[in-house]
């Protein structure tokens, strides 16, 4: 459906938990929720097909980690088969997908894996994230990509990359053939700290040129080079509320109409009444824009939903 801004709203994002399997210094994790406040399955495949009665056709299913939900994999099954449901995508950070996972995964016919990779360097991923885990995260995404999923890898900006840990990652994704985007840090609580630009990535790189075509759902621009392919989502940099798409689901049944913006509404209540009329009142009042540039967000990215 279109917002109060014109913009069609059709790609929805569904944290099914609020705990990770990580502690990345960026993304700290907090006091977990208690399971009776956290929506169950049912409730979210009802959530899902009313959204799919307003005009959302694509989901991306998140946290915390996702696949730290028990039976999330069923869940990515009943969702899929939801009529009118045309794509669902998952964000993770790689270490629990085991193979026969993703042979599942590959079987539900899922349309993407966006796995988080921040460093390949094995002592820098371990400080970064608190598990010694990225030789395990590269078999799960190779055996991932060898069994044809579409896999593409993210990795925040951060400052304290060095020029090589870019370029490996931009290397890997190469050889692989597995798109790699950097995202700009946003400043939400417990990371506050400098991070790196697009500028900074692109000026390791040679023959630089702009590809037009489009890789997902979202605000990622892509650069074709020697060393790769190249992507950048950059919310503040480059500012792109003008063409955002999305609404967000919180574990705990908010929906949150705006990444910064406390605008929502806790919808659990509702679902078995007045529903529909609820999620359009939101999706309809989602903000303009954030506004990242003149103050931070008091949640972390595992409390809202990656
Ligand atoms: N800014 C940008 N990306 C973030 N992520 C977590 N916190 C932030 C932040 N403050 C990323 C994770 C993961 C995705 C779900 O969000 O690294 O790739």
């Amino acid at each position: 459906m279109l917002d109060q801004y014109n913009r069609n709203i059709h790609y929805m994002r569904l944290s099914i938990t609020d705990r990770c399997n990580y502690r990345c210094s960026y993304c700290k994790s907090f006091t977990p929720l208690e399971h009776k406040d956290i929506l169950s399955y049912e409730e979210i495949l009802k959530i899902c097909t009313c959204a799919i009665s307003l005009g959302i056709d694509t989901f991306k299913v998140t946290g915390g980690e996702p696949c730290a939900r028990l039976d999330y994999l069923s869940f990515i099954q009943r969702l899929k088969s939801l009529e009118g449901c045309k794509k669902v995508t998952i964000t993770t950070n790689g270490y629990l997908l085991e193979k026969e996972d993703l042979d599942t995964l590959k079987k539900v016919d899922i349309d993407g894996i966006n796995v988080s990779i921040d460093t390949l360097d094995s002592e820098h991923y371990r400080l970064l994230t608190q598990v010694d885990g990225i030789e395990k995260v590269i078999s799960n995404v190779l055996y991932a990509k060898k069994i044809g999923l579409y896999i593409k890898i993210n990795c925040v900006l951060l400052d304290e990359l060095s020029e090589s840990e870019i370029l490996d990652l931009i290397h890997f994704g190469k050889r692989h053939d597995i798109p790699v985007r950097f995202i700009e840090l946003m400043p939400m609580k417990d990371n506050k700290r400098a991070h790196r630009t697009k500028k900074d990535v692109l000026q390791l790189l040679s023959n630089v040129q702009k590809e037009e075509k489009e890789y997902g759902n979202g605000p990622a621009c892509y650069y074709r080079s020697d060393q790769g392919l190249v992507g950048f989502i950059e919310p503040i940099h480059g500012k792109f509320c003008d063409s955002c798409n999305r609404i967000r689901l919180t574990s705990t049944g908010f929906l949150k109409a705006c990444l910064f913006h406390k605008d929502g509404k806790n919808i659990r209540k509702y679902i078995d009444q007045n529903l529909e009329e609820v999620m359009r009142e939101v999706i309809y009042h989602k903000p303009q824009a954030h506004d990242f540039e003149k103050r931070m967000v008091g949640m972390s990215m595992s409390e809202i939903g990656g």
